[in-house]
Protein backbone atom coordinates (compact mmCIF):
# COMPACT_ATOMS: atom_id res chain seq x y z
CA UNK A 1 0.00 0.00 0.00
CA UNK A 2 1.28 3.32 -0.76
CA UNK A 3 1.75 5.45 2.36
CA UNK A 4 1.29 8.87 1.69
CA UNK A 5 -2.53 7.40 0.19
CA UNK A 6 -5.15 7.38 2.87
CA UNK A 7 -6.03 3.70 4.37
CA UNK A 8 -10.04 3.58 2.43
CA UNK A 9 -9.55 6.42 -0.12
CA UNK A 10 -10.29 3.90 -3.12
CA UNK A 11 -13.29 2.51 -0.59
CA UNK A 12 -14.94 5.89 -0.08
CA UNK A 13 -14.52 7.01 -3.59
CA UNK A 14 -16.39 4.07 -4.38
CA UNK A 15 -18.81 4.71 -2.14
CA UNK A 16 -19.79 8.08 -3.43
CA UNK A 17 -20.24 6.51 -7.00
CA UNK A 18 -22.57 4.07 -5.59
CA UNK A 19 -24.40 6.21 -3.51
CA UNK A 20 -25.39 8.20 -6.94
CA UNK A 21 -27.51 4.88 -8.30
CA UNK A 22 -28.13 2.53 -5.93
CA UNK A 23 -30.73 3.46 -2.57
CA UNK A 24 -28.21 3.91 0.41
CA UNK A 25 -25.17 3.44 -1.53
CA UNK A 26 -24.95 -0.52 -0.39
CA UNK A 27 -28.61 -1.61 0.74
CA UNK A 28 -29.03 -4.16 3.08
CA UNK A 29 -26.47 -5.55 5.84
CA UNK A 30 -23.07 -5.42 3.90
CA UNK A 31 -22.69 -1.92 4.25
CA UNK A 32 -19.36 -1.27 5.20
CA UNK A 33 -20.30 2.43 5.89
CA UNK A 34 -22.59 1.19 8.59
CA UNK A 35 -19.77 -0.20 10.43
CA UNK A 36 -18.21 3.34 10.86
CA UNK A 37 -14.88 4.80 9.11
CA UNK A 38 -12.17 2.97 10.23
CA UNK A 39 -13.93 -0.56 8.43
CA UNK A 40 -13.86 -1.05 3.82
CA UNK A 41 -16.44 -0.36 1.63
CA UNK A 42 -15.60 -2.98 -0.85
CA UNK A 43 -13.49 -5.86 -1.29
CA UNK A 44 -11.25 -6.21 -4.56
CA UNK A 45 -10.25 -10.03 -3.67
CA UNK A 46 -9.92 -12.84 -1.26
CA UNK A 47 -7.91 -15.94 -0.79
CA UNK A 48 -8.21 -18.59 2.37
CA UNK A 49 -9.08 -16.65 5.37
CA UNK A 50 -7.84 -13.17 3.90
CA UNK A 51 -9.53 -10.48 2.05
CA UNK A 52 -8.33 -7.67 0.35
CA UNK A 53 -9.99 -4.03 0.35
CA UNK A 54 -9.63 -2.03 -3.16
CA UNK A 55 -6.84 0.06 -1.36
CA UNK A 56 -4.83 -2.85 -1.54
CA UNK A 57 -5.58 -3.41 2.46
CA UNK A 58 -5.60 -7.20 4.11
CA UNK A 59 -7.90 -8.17 6.72
CA UNK A 60 -7.31 -11.76 8.50
CA UNK A 61 -11.95 -12.13 7.47
CA UNK A 62 -13.66 -12.91 10.44
CA UNK A 63 -17.18 -12.57 8.74
CA UNK A 64 -16.45 -15.26 6.18
CA UNK A 65 -19.21 -13.47 3.85
CA UNK A 66 -21.65 -13.65 6.63
CA UNK A 67 -21.30 -17.04 6.92
CA UNK A 68 -21.09 -18.89 3.48
CA UNK A 69 -17.03 -19.33 3.41
CA UNK A 70 -16.80 -22.70 5.65
CA UNK A 71 -13.52 -23.82 3.56
CA UNK A 72 -11.52 -20.78 2.95
CA UNK A 73 -12.00 -18.67 -0.24
CA UNK A 74 -11.26 -20.25 -3.41
CA UNK A 75 -10.95 -23.74 -1.63
CA UNK A 76 -9.46 -25.37 -4.58
CA UNK A 77 -11.65 -29.10 -4.20
CA UNK A 78 -14.58 -26.93 -4.61
CA UNK A 79 -13.93 -24.52 -7.24
CA UNK A 80 -12.58 -27.81 -9.53
CA UNK A 81 -15.52 -29.08 -8.78
CA UNK A 82 -17.99 -25.95 -10.24
CA UNK A 83 -15.39 -25.22 -12.95
CA UNK A 84 -16.03 -29.22 -14.24
CA UNK A 85 -19.78 -28.19 -13.57
CA UNK A 86 -19.88 -24.91 -15.51
CA UNK A 87 -17.74 -26.15 -18.71
CA UNK A 88 -20.77 -28.99 -18.32
CA UNK A 89 -23.68 -26.85 -18.07
CA UNK A 90 -25.32 -24.93 -15.40
CA UNK A 91 -28.56 -23.09 -15.33
CA UNK A 92 -30.53 -25.52 -18.10
CA UNK A 93 -34.27 -26.11 -18.78
CA UNK A 94 -34.16 -29.22 -16.69
CA UNK A 95 -32.08 -30.25 -13.84
CA UNK A 96 -28.73 -32.51 -13.91
CA UNK A 97 -27.83 -35.36 -11.90
CA UNK A 98 -25.85 -33.49 -9.08
CA UNK A 99 -29.22 -31.99 -8.19
CA UNK A 100 -30.01 -35.89 -7.35
CA UNK A 101 -26.93 -36.99 -5.93
CA UNK A 102 -26.96 -33.88 -3.70
CA UNK A 103 -30.58 -34.36 -2.01
CA UNK A 104 -29.37 -38.06 -1.65
CA UNK A 105 -26.32 -36.91 0.13
CA UNK A 106 -27.91 -34.74 2.53
CA UNK A 107 -30.56 -37.30 3.33
CA UNK A 108 -28.04 -39.58 3.67
CA UNK A 109 -26.25 -37.22 6.36
CA UNK A 110 -28.98 -35.28 8.17
CA UNK A 111 -31.01 -38.14 10.54
CA UNK A 112 -34.11 -35.71 10.69
CA UNK A 113 -34.31 -35.29 7.10
CA UNK A 114 -36.03 -37.47 4.83
CA UNK A 115 -37.45 -34.99 1.62
CA UNK A 116 -35.33 -31.71 0.35
CA UNK A 117 -35.95 -29.15 -1.70
CA UNK A 118 -33.30 -26.36 -3.15
CA UNK A 119 -33.39 -22.75 -4.04
CA UNK A 120 -30.65 -20.07 -3.79
CA UNK A 121 -30.75 -18.23 -0.27
CA UNK A 122 -31.73 -19.13 3.12
CA UNK A 123 -34.96 -17.10 3.00
CA UNK A 124 -35.81 -19.34 0.27
CA UNK A 125 -35.37 -22.74 2.32
CA UNK A 126 -36.95 -20.74 5.55
CA UNK A 127 -40.13 -19.35 3.80
CA UNK A 128 -40.50 -22.71 2.09
CA UNK A 129 -40.63 -24.57 5.32
CA UNK A 130 -43.49 -21.62 6.55
CA UNK A 131 -45.68 -22.70 3.56
CA UNK A 132 -45.42 -26.45 4.25
CA UNK A 133 -45.98 -25.65 7.81
CA UNK A 134 -48.79 -23.77 6.84
CA UNK A 135 -50.13 -26.42 4.01
CA UNK A 136 -50.05 -29.51 6.57
CA UNK A 137 -51.42 -27.58 9.24
CA UNK A 138 -54.06 -25.83 7.74
CA UNK A 139 -53.13 -22.81 10.06
CA UNK A 140 -51.95 -19.51 9.36
CA UNK A 141 -49.49 -18.40 12.21
CA UNK A 142 -45.68 -18.31 12.61
CA UNK A 143 -44.31 -18.36 16.13
CA UNK A 144 -40.47 -17.05 16.41
CA UNK A 145 -37.89 -15.91 18.98
CA UNK A 146 -38.70 -12.16 19.64
CA UNK A 147 -36.88 -10.48 16.97
CA UNK A 148 -35.08 -13.25 15.27
CA UNK A 149 -33.69 -12.99 11.43
CA UNK A 150 -35.46 -15.52 9.41
CA UNK A 151 -35.50 -13.70 5.84
CA UNK A 152 -35.76 -10.12 4.35
CA UNK A 153 -39.62 -11.32 3.09
CA UNK A 154 -43.07 -9.82 4.50
CA UNK A 155 -44.06 -12.94 7.03
CA UNK A 156 -40.72 -12.45 8.71
CA UNK A 157 -40.13 -8.60 8.60
CA UNK A 158 -43.71 -7.73 8.62
CA UNK A 159 -43.16 -4.12 10.30
CA UNK A 160 -40.70 -2.92 7.83
CA UNK A 161 -41.89 -0.08 4.92
CA UNK A 162 -43.80 -1.09 2.16
CA UNK A 163 -45.44 -4.30 3.72
CA UNK A 164 -49.54 -4.67 4.24
CA UNK A 165 -50.05 -4.32 7.98
CA UNK A 166 -51.59 -7.68 7.32
CA UNK A 167 -48.70 -9.63 7.57
CA UNK A 168 -48.26 -8.50 11.74
CA UNK A 169 -50.70 -10.89 12.58
CA UNK A 170 -49.08 -13.86 11.13
CA UNK A 171 -46.15 -13.74 13.24
CA UNK A 172 -46.32 -14.25 17.28
CA UNK A 173 -43.28 -13.82 19.57
CA UNK A 174 -41.98 -15.72 22.50
CA UNK A 175 -38.56 -15.38 24.63
CA UNK A 176 -35.50 -17.24 23.80
CA UNK A 177 -35.30 -20.24 26.59
CA UNK A 178 -38.68 -19.28 27.55
CA UNK A 179 -41.56 -22.15 27.50
CA UNK A 180 -43.59 -20.61 29.63
CA UNK A 181 -44.01 -17.43 27.06
CA UNK A 182 -44.23 -20.00 24.10
CA UNK A 183 -46.88 -22.15 26.48
CA UNK A 184 -48.79 -18.68 26.67
CA UNK A 185 -48.59 -17.96 22.46
CA UNK A 186 -50.28 -21.25 22.31
CA UNK A 187 -53.07 -20.82 25.05
CA UNK A 188 -53.71 -17.57 23.36
CA UNK A 189 -54.16 -18.38 19.59
CA UNK A 190 -55.63 -22.20 19.70
CA UNK A 191 -55.06 -24.20 16.88
CA UNK A 192 -53.96 -21.04 14.72
CA UNK A 193 -49.69 -21.63 15.17
CA UNK A 194 -48.21 -23.90 12.00
CA UNK A 195 -44.91 -23.53 12.68
CA UNK A 196 -42.40 -22.90 15.60
CA UNK A 197 -39.33 -21.28 14.19
CA UNK A 198 -35.57 -21.02 16.06
CA UNK A 199 -32.40 -21.01 15.25
CA UNK A 200 -30.22 -23.93 16.98
CA UNK A 201 -28.72 -21.16 19.69
CA UNK A 202 -29.71 -17.35 19.79
CA UNK A 203 -27.89 -15.83 17.65
CA UNK A 204 -28.11 -12.14 18.95
CA UNK A 205 -25.90 -13.39 21.75
CA UNK A 206 -24.54 -16.65 20.98
CA UNK A 207 -26.69 -18.43 23.95
CA UNK A 208 -26.94 -21.86 23.82
CA UNK A 209 -30.64 -23.29 24.11
CA UNK A 210 -31.11 -23.65 28.15
CA UNK A 211 -31.40 -27.51 29.06
CA UNK A 212 -34.64 -29.20 28.24
CA UNK A 213 -35.67 -25.78 26.51
CA UNK A 214 -35.88 -27.86 22.92
CA UNK A 215 -37.14 -31.00 24.18
CA UNK A 216 -40.01 -28.79 25.82
CA UNK A 217 -40.85 -27.20 22.29
CA UNK A 218 -40.88 -29.83 20.76
CA UNK A 219 -43.26 -31.04 23.84
CA UNK A 220 -45.24 -27.88 23.09
CA UNK A 221 -45.64 -28.38 19.46
CA UNK A 222 -46.75 -32.20 19.44
CA UNK A 223 -49.42 -31.00 22.00
CA UNK A 224 -50.79 -28.32 20.57
CA UNK A 225 -50.28 -30.11 16.55
CA UNK A 226 -47.71 -27.30 15.35
CA UNK A 227 -44.77 -28.02 13.53
CA UNK A 228 -40.99 -27.59 14.58
CA UNK A 229 -39.31 -25.73 11.95
CA UNK A 230 -34.77 -24.98 12.56
CA UNK A 231 -33.44 -22.37 10.99
CA UNK A 232 -29.75 -23.50 10.31
CA UNK A 233 -29.30 -21.09 7.94
CA UNK A 234 -26.65 -19.11 9.58
CA UNK A 235 -25.40 -21.90 12.06
CA UNK A 236 -25.50 -24.79 9.85
CA UNK A 237 -22.35 -26.88 9.18
CA UNK A 238 -19.87 -25.19 11.58
CA UNK A 239 -21.34 -27.35 14.50
CA UNK A 240 -22.05 -31.16 13.06
CA UNK A 241 -22.75 -32.52 9.87
CA UNK A 242 -26.20 -33.93 10.54
CA UNK A 243 -27.57 -30.32 11.34
CA UNK A 244 -27.31 -27.95 14.60
CA UNK A 245 -30.52 -29.70 15.62
CA UNK A 246 -27.37 -32.96 16.53
CA UNK A 247 -25.43 -30.70 17.99
CA UNK A 248 -27.82 -28.77 20.33
CA UNK A 249 -30.37 -31.86 21.11
CA UNK A 250 -33.20 -30.45 19.04
CA UNK A 251 -35.57 -32.67 16.94
CA UNK A 252 -37.31 -30.70 14.44
CA UNK A 253 -39.47 -31.52 11.47
CA UNK A 254 -38.10 -29.32 8.54
CA UNK A 255 -34.52 -28.06 8.80
CA UNK A 256 -33.26 -25.08 6.57
CA UNK A 257 -29.83 -24.80 5.58
CA UNK A 258 -27.85 -21.87 3.19
CA UNK A 259 -24.90 -20.06 3.92
CA UNK A 260 -22.14 -22.66 4.35
CA UNK A 261 -23.44 -25.45 2.67
CA UNK A 262 -21.61 -24.68 -1.07
CA UNK A 263 -18.90 -22.63 0.57
CA UNK A 264 -19.88 -19.35 -1.53
CA UNK A 265 -22.24 -20.77 -3.81
CA UNK A 266 -25.30 -19.81 -3.87
CA UNK A 267 -27.89 -22.62 -2.80
CA UNK A 268 -30.07 -23.25 -0.06
CA UNK A 269 -31.88 -26.20 0.97
CA UNK A 270 -35.18 -26.89 2.82
CA UNK A 271 -35.36 -30.48 4.59
CA UNK A 272 -38.53 -32.08 6.23
CA UNK A 273 -39.55 -35.88 7.41
CA UNK A 274 -41.03 -38.31 5.49
CA UNK A 275 -44.72 -37.55 7.65
CA UNK A 276 -44.90 -33.81 5.35
CA UNK A 277 -44.12 -35.29 2.15
CA UNK A 278 -48.03 -34.41 0.79
CA UNK A 279 -47.56 -30.86 2.44
CA UNK A 280 -44.09 -30.29 0.29
CA UNK A 281 -45.82 -31.56 -3.08
CA UNK A 282 -48.55 -29.46 -2.34
CA UNK A 283 -46.86 -25.79 -2.26
CA UNK A 284 -45.44 -24.29 -4.95
CA UNK A 285 -41.52 -23.49 -4.83
CA UNK A 286 -39.58 -23.07 -7.80
CA UNK A 287 -36.94 -19.95 -9.01
CA UNK A 288 -35.27 -19.02 -12.26
CA UNK A 289 -32.21 -20.31 -10.74
CA UNK A 290 -32.82 -22.64 -8.13
CA UNK A 291 -32.26 -25.81 -10.63
CA UNK A 292 -28.29 -24.81 -11.73
CA UNK A 293 -26.10 -27.21 -11.17
CA UNK A 294 -22.92 -25.48 -10.33
CA UNK A 295 -23.73 -24.39 -7.14
CA UNK A 296 -24.91 -28.44 -5.85
CA UNK A 297 -21.48 -29.16 -7.64
CA UNK A 298 -19.88 -26.40 -4.89
CA UNK A 299 -22.10 -28.31 -2.33
CA UNK A 300 -20.80 -31.80 -2.82
CA UNK A 301 -17.73 -30.85 -2.81
CA UNK A 302 -18.01 -29.28 0.25
CA UNK A 303 -19.92 -31.67 2.01
CA UNK A 304 -17.03 -33.85 0.99
CA UNK A 305 -14.07 -32.09 2.51
CA UNK A 306 -16.30 -31.34 5.59
CA UNK A 307 -17.31 -35.21 5.78
CA UNK A 308 -13.52 -36.81 5.22
CA UNK A 309 -11.66 -34.30 7.14
CA UNK A 310 -11.68 -32.60 10.31
CA UNK A 311 -12.68 -29.67 9.53
CA UNK A 312 -15.54 -28.99 12.01
CA UNK A 313 -13.83 -30.04 14.80
CA UNK A 314 -10.97 -27.14 13.80
CA UNK A 315 -13.68 -24.70 13.27
CA UNK A 316 -14.78 -25.26 16.90
CA UNK A 317 -10.43 -25.39 18.05
CA UNK A 318 -9.62 -22.05 16.20
CA UNK A 319 -12.84 -20.25 17.44
CA UNK A 320 -11.76 -21.36 21.09
CA UNK A 321 -8.32 -20.20 20.61
CA UNK A 322 -9.60 -17.25 19.61
CA UNK A 323 -12.28 -16.43 22.12
CA UNK A 324 -10.39 -17.39 25.19
CA UNK A 325 -7.62 -15.35 23.88
CA UNK A 326 -9.84 -12.26 23.42
CA UNK A 327 -11.32 -12.69 26.90
CA UNK A 328 -7.83 -13.41 28.56
CA UNK A 329 -7.10 -9.58 26.83
CA UNK A 330 -10.50 -7.75 28.12
CA UNK A 331 -9.73 -9.14 31.74
CA UNK A 332 -6.19 -8.40 31.98
CA UNK A 333 -7.33 -4.55 30.67
CA UNK A 334 -10.57 -4.66 32.69
CA UNK A 335 -12.43 -4.30 29.37
CA UNK A 336 -15.77 -5.82 29.82
CA UNK A 337 -16.10 -8.43 27.51
CA UNK A 338 -19.40 -10.23 27.47
CA UNK A 339 -19.28 -13.65 27.12
CA UNK A 340 -19.04 -14.83 23.58
CA UNK A 341 -21.49 -17.85 22.81
CA UNK A 342 -20.24 -20.38 20.58
CA UNK A 343 -16.82 -19.82 19.81
CA UNK A 344 -17.53 -21.07 16.15
CA UNK A 345 -19.76 -17.96 15.77
CA UNK A 346 -18.60 -15.81 18.66
CA UNK A 347 -20.65 -12.57 19.64
CA UNK A 348 -17.99 -9.73 20.27
CA UNK A 349 -19.93 -7.22 22.43
CA UNK A 350 -18.58 -4.86 25.34
CA UNK A 351 -20.75 -4.68 28.55
CA UNK A 352 -22.47 -1.51 29.73
CA UNK A 353 -22.61 0.18 25.98
CA UNK A 354 -26.41 0.44 25.10
CA UNK A 355 -25.30 2.60 22.01
CA UNK A 356 -22.32 0.46 20.85
CA UNK A 357 -19.94 2.90 20.82
CA UNK A 358 -17.10 0.93 22.92
CA UNK A 359 -17.88 -2.02 20.65
CA UNK A 360 -17.89 -0.27 17.57
CA UNK A 361 -14.64 1.56 18.30
CA UNK A 362 -13.07 -1.47 19.30
CA UNK A 363 -13.66 -3.20 15.79
CA UNK A 364 -12.80 -0.23 13.90
CA UNK A 365 -9.47 -0.19 15.55
CA UNK A 366 -9.13 -3.72 14.90
CA UNK A 367 -9.83 -4.14 11.42
CA UNK A 368 -7.61 -0.94 10.78
CA UNK A 369 -5.18 -3.17 12.27
CA UNK A 370 -5.85 -5.37 10.10
CA UNK A 371 -8.82 -8.06 11.36
CA UNK A 372 -12.13 -7.53 10.17
CA UNK A 373 -14.27 -7.27 12.85
CA UNK A 374 -17.85 -6.30 13.22
CA UNK A 375 -19.20 -4.61 15.93
CA UNK A 376 -23.12 -5.36 15.51
CA UNK A 377 -23.19 -9.19 14.13
CA UNK A 378 -21.43 -12.47 14.90
CA UNK A 379 -18.52 -13.02 13.71
CA UNK A 380 -17.96 -17.12 11.73
CA UNK A 381 -14.70 -18.98 12.05
CA UNK A 382 -13.98 -21.44 8.42
CA UNK A 383 -11.28 -24.29 8.98
CA UNK A 384 -9.61 -22.05 6.38
CA UNK A 385 -8.39 -19.93 9.58
CA UNK A 386 -5.03 -20.52 11.08
CA UNK A 387 -3.09 -20.02 14.08
CA UNK A 388 -1.51 -17.57 12.67
CA UNK A 389 -4.92 -16.04 11.58
CA UNK A 390 -5.53 -16.21 15.75
CA UNK A 391 -2.11 -14.73 16.46
CA UNK A 392 -2.23 -11.55 14.12
CA UNK A 393 -5.47 -10.90 15.32
CA UNK A 394 -4.90 -10.96 19.20
CA UNK A 395 -1.48 -8.94 18.45
CA UNK A 396 -4.40 -6.04 16.75
CA UNK A 397 -6.85 -6.67 19.62
CA UNK A 398 -4.01 -6.53 22.44
CA UNK A 399 -3.39 -2.90 21.16
CA UNK A 400 -7.93 -2.49 20.43
CA UNK A 401 -8.31 -3.15 24.65
CA UNK A 402 -5.35 -1.40 25.44
CA UNK A 403 -6.50 1.84 23.37
CA UNK A 404 -10.50 1.27 24.52
CA UNK A 405 -9.39 0.90 28.31
CA UNK A 406 -7.55 4.12 28.25
CA UNK A 407 -10.38 6.03 26.58
CA UNK A 408 -12.85 4.66 29.10
C1 LIG B 1 -30.68 -17.38 10.78
C2 LIG B 1 -30.91 -16.86 9.40
N1 LIG B 1 -31.99 -17.28 8.72
C3 LIG B 1 -32.24 -16.87 7.47
C4 LIG B 1 -31.43 -15.96 6.85
C5 LIG B 1 -31.75 -15.50 5.47
O1 LIG B 1 -30.78 -15.92 4.57
P1 LIG B 1 -30.53 -15.13 3.21
O2 LIG B 1 -29.99 -13.79 3.57
O3 LIG B 1 -29.56 -15.96 2.47
O4 LIG B 1 -31.85 -15.05 2.52
C6 LIG B 1 -30.28 -15.49 7.51
C7 LIG B 1 -29.40 -14.52 6.88
O5 LIG B 1 -28.55 -13.93 7.49
C8 LIG B 1 -30.02 -15.94 8.83
O6 LIG B 1 -28.96 -15.52 9.50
Amino acid sequence: MDPDRPRLAASHALWERARRVMPGGVYGHQNGAALGDGHPRFLARAERARVWDVDGNEYVDWMCAYGPMILGYGHPAVEAAVAEQLAAGDCLPLPGPRMVELAERLVRLTPRGDLVVFGNNGADATSWAVDVARAHTGRPLIARVAGAYHAARPWALPRTPGVPRSHQDELVEFGWNDLDGLRALFTAHPDRIAVVMTTPFDHATGAAPALGFFDGLRALCDAHGALFAMDDVRAGFRFHLGGSCEHFGAAPDLICYSKAIANGHALSAGLARESLRGAAERVYFTGSFFFASGAFAAALATLEVLEHTDAIARIQRIGRLLTDGLAEQARRHAVPLLPVGQPAMPVVRLADDPDRRRTRRFCSLVTAAGAYAHPGHNWFVSAAHTEEDVARTLEASERAFRTVAEEG
